[in-house]
């Protein structure tokens, strides 16, 4: 059965708990819009695209159990809430993309009926969710001819169905090239310091039967160099005009040891997460996290007590290491900014 990453139930917001997988397969229901915002802060949901429908459903939800008559509290409430999200995680492009939706949603909305703005709101957050899940496939049938039968893919964190509202990107491409009746084996970079690769991949490729080994990250390299490796296919956070591209940290090394070994290195993201408004890479706001994931896994201490650590989040690929970025409308190949113009809003 699919992956059901989030859902809106009951006017409330249903997630699977990727900090408690691959032990336990768990759901949590958020009930109020403050249990969605720690959510994500707390990787409880994660993955760009996966936050973006959180925090348009954390929206909507906050809306709906607003009980006001004055439309003055419930436009500084909506404004509220959305900036609270906006505070989250800032290297993912698809949360403000959905904030903005759901901004332009509200601002569409007839504001004599409260009621009716909140149906509105509902309604718009669960069509994110839903349409995201269809470009996610529009993905996989663009990309699944970039994989050949019997290819060896590389990929880095998690940018499958648990990094969207399900199917995922990158992991979506290397779906629908399953689902063609291709054989391929996946290699999983474990993805420290959190671990997406380990914990939340290989979980979700062992669900599938799709043949999957896990790596520790700096074997990666040496793999390339024995001839293990066909081609890289990873997710994004934020794409630049340009087409450089934020990933989970760890990518940039990646695409530098593709590249030294010939490698080819694909991003697999829909629209949603390129950010138009800036030239390049290195506008990408990039996420600090807290030094404890560093120096802890699983709560014990890996490092000695005080040890000082540097926890960036994610790092910024420079678009020539990059072969090409599938997308919902085709295959994006460089020069990017040209390539990628039809798609740029007016
Ligand atoms: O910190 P995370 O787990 O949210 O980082 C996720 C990634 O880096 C993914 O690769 C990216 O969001 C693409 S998801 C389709």
């Amino acid at each position: 059965m699919a992956i059901r990453t989030i859902f809106w139930d009951n006017d409330a917001v249903v997630m699977i708990d990727q900090k408690a997988l691959p032990n336990e397969e768990r759901y949590v229901t958020c009930c109020n819009y403050g249990e969605v915002i720690r959510a994500i802060k707390d990787l409880t949901i994660r993955g760009a695209p996966a936050i973006g429908v959180a925090a348009a459903m954390g929206v909507a939800l906050g809306m709906l159990h607003l009980e006001t008559t004055s439309r003055d509290e419930f436009a500084r409430t909506f404004y509220h809430i959305c900036k609270n999200f906006a505070a989250t995680r800032p290297t993912a492009r698809n949360l403000f993309w959905a904030l903005e939706r759901m901004e332009r949603c509200f601002a569409d909305a007839n504001p004599s009926d409260l009621e009716a703005v909140k149906k509105a709101l509902v309604d718009e957050a669960v069509r994110i969710c839903e349409e995201d899940i269809a470009v996610n496939r529009l993905i996989g049938m663009n990309g699944r001819s970039l994989i050949g039968d019997g290819a060896s893919i590389l990929t880095h964190c998690n940018a499958g169905a648990l990094a969207t509202a399900g199917y995922g990107t990158a992991l979506g491409v290397i779906r629908a090239a399953c689902e063609e009746g291709k054989q391929v084996h996946v290699f999983v970079d474990e993805t420290r310091p959190v671990l997406q690769g380990a914990r939340l991949t290989a979980w979700e490729l062992m669900k599938e039967n799709i043949p999957a080994t896990l790596i520790a990250d700096g074997m990666a390299g040496f793999l390339m160099k024995q001839g293990k490796i066909d081609l890289v296919i990873v997710g994004a956070d934020r794409i630049a005009s340009n087409g450089d591209t934020a990933n989970k940290i760890g990518t940039y090394s990646v695409a530098v040891l593709a590249h030294h070994h010939g490698i080819p290195f694909y991003v697999a993201a829909p629209l949603s997460t390129f950010d138009f408004s800036i030239p390049d890479g290195n506008h990408i706001p990039v996420e600090e996290r807290a030094a404890e994931e560093v120096t802890h896994l699983w709560g014990q201490a890996v490092a000695p007590f005080g040890a000082p650590a540097l926890n960036l989040a994610f790092d910024v690929t420079p678009n020539d290491l990059i072969a090409g970025i599938v997308t919902e409308k085709g295959i994006m190949e460089p020069p990017y900014t040209s390539c990628l113009k039809p798609y740029r809003p007016a």
